[in-house]
C-alpha cells in the first residue's frame, strides 16, 4: 500500500523488494547505465548475496531487470566491478561485459571470480576456471575486486581490499593476475577495515596537463559519526604503485553524512566520473523502518578535482541529469533574516509528496545561520552554518522516526566515546547531527535534495557533500530560517518539486 511505501524514494534507485547494499559492477555501455547491486531476493535483511540488476539511460529513471548473478555452490556473490573488453583481451568477443566479484563462503573464504556477458549485461556466464585470484597469504578479508584498463601499459589493473590495505594486481587477459603492490596500511582513519576500492584519474581544476589519481577507500568502521564511510587518497599511479600526496594521517572524506557507503564509479564513461553510493550505514542498515525492501542508492554524483592550497581534493556534485526532474518551481524573492528573528516559508508545495530540491545562496554575517525543514507533526531537520565554529551541520534528532537507533550496532568503547565527542547533539547512533568543515567565506551556496527518506546537501560547488537518512511521518513542507548574533541575507531561494 501507499502507506507501507511512504519512505520509498521517488527519484533514488531502490530494489523492488528484498534487501540491497553496495552498488556493484557499475558500467556504461551503448547508452545504458548498468547498476548491479548486493541483493537478497529472499528477505529484507542482509543474506543470500546475489547481484541484482537495474538499468537506466539517464541515471534517474531505472528499470528493474532479473538477477544478473545468483549465489551458487561456491558461495555468496559479494561486491565487485565490470569492464567493457573493447579489445577482446579475454577472447569472448569485442565489447563483452566482463565482471569480477568475490565468491564468499566459510569453506573457500573470499576469492575473486569472473563472469562475462555477451548480451549487454543482461545474462552472465561464470568463468569455468574460477577463481581467478586467491589471497597469497590466506587472508580472511580479501574482496571487492575493482578492475580498470591502464592505457600506458595496455594492461588491466585489479585492486582488491585486503583487510587494512588495498592490493594491486595486473593482467593482460583478465584471467591471469600478477601481484604488483599494496597501499594503505596505516593511512587514513585508524583502525578500519578497507572495503570496495575504486581508483579514478581526473584533471586538477580541469587542467588536462595535470592529472591525479584518487583512490577511493570505503571503511567500516571509521566514520567520524560511527559506522561506515567513504574516504579517498589523492596521488600518483605509475602502473604499479600508488603513491599518496599526503601524510598517512591526512583524512579526506567524500561525504560528511552517515549514510554514504561502498561508493564506486561507473566504468566506460569517457571523461565523466560518476559515483554511486549505497545510502545507509552498517550500524543500522538492517533495522531501518521500511517494509518489503531495504535501502536506496544515494544520488549519482559527478566527481571532479580541484586544488585547495597545496592539497588536491574531490568535488562532489549531483549529476546534471537530475535537472530534468524539476516539475514545479517556487522562487522566494531575496530576504534578510534579522538577528534573533525568524523568516518562514509556510507551504513549499500544495501537494508535497516529499520529493524536492532547494537551491539557496546566503550571505551570513552571523554566528549561526540556518533553517528548520519541518512537517505538520513537529518533526524537523535542522540545517545550519555555524560560522563561529566553522561548521555546516545537519541535525536529525527530531527528524521523525529515530528510535530504532537505540539498537544500532555499537562498536568498542573508545570508538563510542569518539563518536559522542565528534557528533553534535548525540542521542544515539541514528539520532544525532553530522557536521562538515565550513570555509570562512560569508557567502555560501547550498543545493539540497530531499526524497522522502533522505536529505543530501552539496555545499559551495561540491566542496562538501553530506548524505543522511531521515524518516518523517509526513513530508517536510515548510521552512523556518533563523539567524543568531548577526543577520543573514538569503539572496537566492528556489524550490523545485521533483518528479519522474
Ligand atoms: C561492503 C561489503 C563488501 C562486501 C559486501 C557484502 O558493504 O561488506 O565488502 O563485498 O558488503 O555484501
Amino acid at each position: 500500500t501507499a502507506n507501507r511505501d511512504k519512505f520509498r524514494p521517488l527519484y533514488h534507485h531502490t530494489p523492488l523488494y528484498g534487501w540491497m547494499n553496495d552498488a556493484n559492477g557499475l558500467v556504461y555501455k551503448d547508452g545504458e547505465y548498468h547498476l548491479y547491486f548486493q541483493y537478497n531476493p529472499y528477505g529484507s535483511v542482509w543474506g543470500n548475496m546475489h547481484w541484482g540488476h537495474s538499468v537506466s539511460r539517464d541515471l534517474v529513471h531505472w528499470e528493474h531487470l532479473p538477477v544478473a548473478l545468483a549465489r551458487d555452490t561456491m558461495g555468496h556473490i559479494f561486491s565487485g566491478s565490470s569492464v567493457v573488453d573493447v579489445k577482446n583481451t579475454a577472447g569472448y568477443g569485442e565489447g563483452t561485459v566482463v565482471s569480477f566479484y568475490t565468491s564468499a563462503s566459510d569453506k573457500n573464504g573470499q576469492i575473486e571470480c569472473m563472469a562475462y556477458s555477451r548480451d549487454n549485461g543482461r545474462t552472465f556466464t561464470k568463468y569455468g576456471k574460477n577463481p581467478v585470484l586467491t589471497p597469497f597469504d590466506g587472508l580472511k578479508d580479501f574482496r571487492d575486486p575493482k578492475v580498470f584498463w591502464y592505457e600506458p601499459e595496455q594492461k588491466w589493473v585489479m585492486i582488491v581490499s585486503a583487510d587494512k590495505e588495498m592490493r594491486f594486481f595486473s593482467s593482460k587477459d583478465l584471467k591471469d593476475w600478477t601481484y604488483m603492490s599494496a597501499f594503505g596500511n596505516g593511512y587514513g582513519v585508524q583502525p578500519s577495515q578497507f572495503e570496495c576500492p575504486d581508483m579514478v584519474q581526473l584533471p586538477v581544476g580541469g587542467d588536462e596537463n595535470n592529472k591525479k589519481w584518487a583512490l577511493i577507500v570505503n571503511i567500516n568502521p571509521g566514520c567520524l559519526f560511527g559506522g561506515s564511510a567513504t574516504q579517498y587518497f589523492v596521488g600518483d599511479f605509475d602502473g604499479t604503485n600508488f603513491v599518496c600526496d599526503t601524510k598517512p594521517e591526512v583524512v579526506k572524506w567524500m561525504d560528511w553524512g552517515k549514510d554514504h557507503y561502498a561508493t564506486v564509479c561507473f566504468s566506460n564513461t569517457g571523461d565523466r566520473v560518476i559515483a554511486v553510493p549505497w545510502m545507509s550505514n552498517w550500524q543500522y542498515a538492517n533495522i531501518i523502518p521500511t517494509q518489503q525492501y531495504r535501502s536506496a542508492n544515494a544520488l549519482p554524483r559527478e566527481l571532479t578535482m580541484y586544488s585547495e592550497g597545496k592539497d588536491v581534493c574531490l568535488a562532489v556534485n549531483p549529476v546534471k541529469e537530475l535537472d530534468a526532474l524539476r516539475k514545479e518551481t517556487k522562487e522566494i524573492p531575496a530576504f534578510t533574516v534579522e538577528s534573533g528573528k525568524e523568516f518562514t516559508v509556510d507551504t513549499l508545495f500544495a501537494a508535497n509528496d516529499g520529493a524536492f530540491e532547494m537551491d539557496l545562496e546566503l550571505a551570513a554575517d552571523a554566528d549561526c545561520s540556518g533553517f528548520k525543514l519541518m512537517n505538520g507533526r513537529g518533526e524537523y531537520v535542522d540545517i545550519y552554518l555555524d560560522g563561529k565554529n566553522g561548521k555546516l551541520v545537519m541535525d536529525r534528532v527530531h527528524s521523525g522516526i529515530v528510535d530504532f537507533g537505540k539498537n544500532a550496532i555499537p562498536h568498542e568503547k573508545e570508538a563510542h566515546d569518539n563518536r559522542v565527542k565528534n557528533s553534535i547533539n548525540y542521542v544515539d547512533d541514528f539520532a544525532l547531527a553530522t557536521w562538515a568543515p565550513l570555509s570562512k567565506d560569508k557567502q555560501h551556496k547550498l543545493r539540497i535534495f530531499v526524497d522522502k527518506c533522505s536529505v543530501e546537501i552539496f555545499l559551495d560547488g561540491g566542496k562538501v557533500a553530506m548524505t543522511n537518512l531521515v524518516f518523517p511521518n509526513e513530508p517536510y513542507n515548510s521552512l523556518s530560517f533563523y539567524s543568531r548574533n548577526g543577520s543573514t541575507k538569503v539572496t537566492a531561494c528556489t524550490f523545485y518539486k521533483l518528479g519522474l
